[in-house]
């Protein structure tokens, strides 16, 4: 998601908007390889410079894909290289750090190339045209048309029999995210907005199926990548898509709508930001924002419960996109399924639960395009940023780690009830039924000593009752619907906006980015919380609380990831270089300052190697966002410190724990984006050699108003010349065929 509105002016970050009252403490006062399935990595040989993938002319999707783009003046790449060997000895990073940058261009370091892969708007069959990118392409082309706001994205290798093969290099299913859109640049002239209404029906469709996941056969040809326009397994899953609700909270009354009035299914996904694996074979999406998509300008006829739930969550207002104002609705509701106003006798006459059928874990079997996606209730509902899957043992509960993205939100561990059998692997959903549908859910307490523990969200337990002030909880499904007023009621911690997790695969420790901040005050911090201050821009303006942002790590017990206790430690904190060094507490230098870390993803191929993606708005007067690559430690390497932190003339100290500062040599800034994009999604081919990227909202400041003029857009990436900016995949290939990063 992006730090920016859809109004063209930087104002408020959507996700940067809490709906947390509670008081609960900031705390203050108070292994096993995934499947063992990758050969082994050692060292690459860097060199110097950087070299950039420029906004370039062309490029068409026809025929059988998508042509590799120039990457000008990259060195043209050697023709299929013989694949650098994987050296032995300790793992290093490999490359010359890139420099910051506000060009609308891609830089990657020298020696590497990027090329564009999938940009919005591509076909995904051979019947549809060229996208046009003059907002005119058809509305009803865009159900098989790549959608916009591309975010997380997995890499399931595909053996020559079509199954699940991880290990494959060449040829696999890519699937991704499309989170959101830049109604500015899918039109003609942006939304058409008519007395606050939605005048124009085809501009909300094209909305509707701009969303969602994409699913897309790639392969490798000598020594470019391309998708296959004409693949059988292309697939777009978006807001019409029928989804089955499954797990505890499914065909229960919360989830009853006209829809479905017996509540086991709804339609679509919306907001898809981050994303999950299983070990058999399968695509998680999270919904994130999906609660401002939903209309509610009154509350009548709704029941004191259902209110405390609507306000919990943030459903309020016309909708972000006014999708329930489109007149008039269709017969099966297409716009007015948007609108959760009580309008019927009783819930099964009207959408006052559509919300309700939002917020989840949604499994996708990328290797069945019939198949119905499963929305996975026993994982909770809240703004769900990913699922990152834990260490997976033969014999061991499953363990996936998410984020609830909003601030002072908090940080969440499902854990299955049965056991890991390898004979699962391929078992596509009928495997996500036994493993997903069926466990306990938890929420972290940061302790102020470096410990932490694991609350269960269950009926009955951690003041989760009838008798919850706040929300009077009457039963397991309600439980997990409103589990964010269970979680309240257990006491966790509020954080700053938890992003993506990722599990050192050679450790087995988590690491959970924490973007930002701006309501963190000087009294507020906590020991996992623990910064609070002003970050000056050279424009003028200036960011306050926590601007720059933290990533937090903590280790099970024993290694175990059911444990029901952590220790931690913070293992980095964004900061410009310079700032002060209560402020700059990881020494960051010229090579590796960064601001609001965002996708975060341990690489399979090379264990260790730690990858950081950006999503900011507060150091973007130096540099557009960015992607890190790291060799992080351990829980644990640092210390204790003490920070001050100021506002004003009143200042604070706040202890914590700060992990060992990495050096250049431990982190390194690999890529700089395009103006005005996020960096998000980070994926791998099974031999760790292509590297697959997402450049989200490239120019997404642009305004309506300058739509007619292209001199005035604020970026044109991709494709260059005058052209309409446009999120995009990309995929980065070192010219010696080596590891990425190494
Ligand atoms: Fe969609 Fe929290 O990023
Ligand atoms: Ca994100
Ligand atoms: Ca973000």
């Amino acid at each position: 998601m992006t730090a920016h509105p859809r109004t063209g002016t930087p104002v408020v970050d959507i996700d940067d908007i809490g709906t947390n009252p509670t008081s609960n403490p900031s705390f203050n006062d108070l292994i096993v390889p995934l499947l063992n399935r990758r050969r082994l990595v050692g060292l690459g040989v860097g060199t110097a410079g950087t070299a950039l993938l420029q906004a370039c002319g062309g490029g068409g999707g026809g025929g059988g894909g998508l042509p590799i783009l120039p990457s000008a003046p990259a060195p043209a790449p050697a023709p299929a290289p013989a694949p650098a060997p994987a050296p032995a000895g300790p793992m290093k990073l490999g490359f010359n750090a890139v420099a910051k940058s506000l060009a609308d261009v891609v830089t990657v370091p020298v020696g590497y190339t990027a090329s564009v892969l999938f940009r919005l708007g591509d076909p995904i069959t051979p019947t549809v045209a060229t996208y046009r990118n003059d907002g005119t392409d058809a509305a009803d082309t865009f159900d098989r048309r790549a959608g916009d706001h591309h975010d997380g994205m997995t890499f399931f290798g595909m053996n020559a029999s079509n199954k699940w093969d991880p290990a494959n290099a060449t040829r696999g299913l890519l699937v991704m995210n499309h989170e959101a859109i830049t109604p500015v640049f899918l039109h003609p002239a942006g939304q058409t907005i008519v007395s606050g209404a939605r005048t124009v029906a085809d501009e909300v469709l094209r909305e509707f199926y701009a969303h969602g996941v994409s699913v897309i056969e790639v392969s490798k040809s000598g020594a470019n990548w391309s998708y296959k326009q004409d693949s059988s397994f292309n697939r777009r899953v978006h807001t019409l898509t029928e989804m089955t609700l499954s797990g505890p909270a499914a065909k229960t009354d919360y989830l009853k709508t006209r829809y479905s009035t017996d509540g086991s299914k709804t339609r679509g996904t919306v907001n898809n930001c981050a994303n999950g694996t299983t070990p058999w074979g399968t695509y998680l999406t999270c919904e994130e924002n999906w609660a401002g998509y939903f209309r509610r300008t009154n509350s009548t006829g709704a029941t004191p419960k259902e209110l405390a739930s609507f306000g919990r969550y943030g459903v309020s207002g016309n909708g972000r996109e006014l999708w329930a104002t489109v007149t008039p609705d269709t017969a099966d509701n297409l716009y007015g399924r948007w609108n959760c106003e009580v309008t019927g006798a009783t819930a099964a006459d009207d959408y006052r639960n559509g919300p309700n059928t939002y917020g989840w874990v949604v499994e996708i079997d990328p290797f069945n395009p019939s198949s119905t996606p499963k929305k996975r209730t026993a994982l909770g509902r809240f703004g769900h940023e990913g699922a990152c899957l834990g260490p997976v043992v033969v014999g061991k509960p499953l363990v996936w780690y998410m984020g609830d993205d909003a601030r002072g939100e908090y940080v969440y561990k499902f854990v299955s009830t049965k056991s890991w059998s390898a004979s699962d692997v391929g078992g596509g959903l009928a495997a996500g039924d036994k493993y997903m549908d069926d466990g306990r859910l938890y929420v972290a307490k940061f302790n102020a000593d470096g410990s932490g523990v694991w609350l269960e969200l269950k009926l009955g337990e951690n003041n989760i009752t009838a008798g919850y002030a706040n929300y009077a909880f009457a039963d397991a499904a309600d439980v997990l619907i409103n589990t964010r007023h269970a979680a309240d009621a257990a006491g966790a911690t509020k954080m700053d906006r938890p992003e993506w997790a990722a599990v050192n695969p050679k450790t087995g420790e988590v690491y959970l980015t924490l973007t930002n901040n701006s309501n963190r005050s000087i009294t507020t911090t906590d020991a996992a919380n623990p910064r609070s201050y002003s970050a000056p821009k050279i424009t003028g303006a200036s960011y306050s609380g926590n601007p720059n942002g933290h990533i937090v790590r903590f280790a099970d017990k024993n290694g175990d990831p059911t444990s029901l206790s952590f220790k931690w430690d913070v293992y980095l904190f964004g900061a410009r270089d310079g700032a002060s060094a209560d402020v700059n507490l990881s020494l960051l230098s010229a090579d590796n300052d960064f601001s609001s870390p965002d996708g975060l993803w341990f690489s399979e191929a090379a264990p260790g190697l730690l990858w950081i993606e950006t999503d900011d708005g507060a150091y973007t007067d130096v540099t557009n966002c960015m992607l890190l690559a790291a060799l992080p430690g351990k829980v644990g390497d640092g210390g204790p410190r003490a920070i001050t932190n100021l506002s004003g003339s009143s200042s604070r100290v706040q202890n914590t724990f700060v992990g060992k500062a990495p050096g250049t040599e431990g982190l390194r800034r690999f890529l700089v984006g395009p103006v005005e994009c996020e960096i998000t999604g980070v994926a791998e081919s099974g031999d760790g050699r292509a590297l697959f990227v997402n450049i989200q909202h490239p120019g997404e400041d642009t305004s309506s108003a300058d739509i007619g003029t292209p001199g005035k857009f604020s970026s044109h990436w991709p494709d260059g010349g005058n052209a309409r900016p446009r999120s995009a995949t990309i995929v980065i290939t070192k010219n010696d065929g080596g590891l990425i990063g190494l």
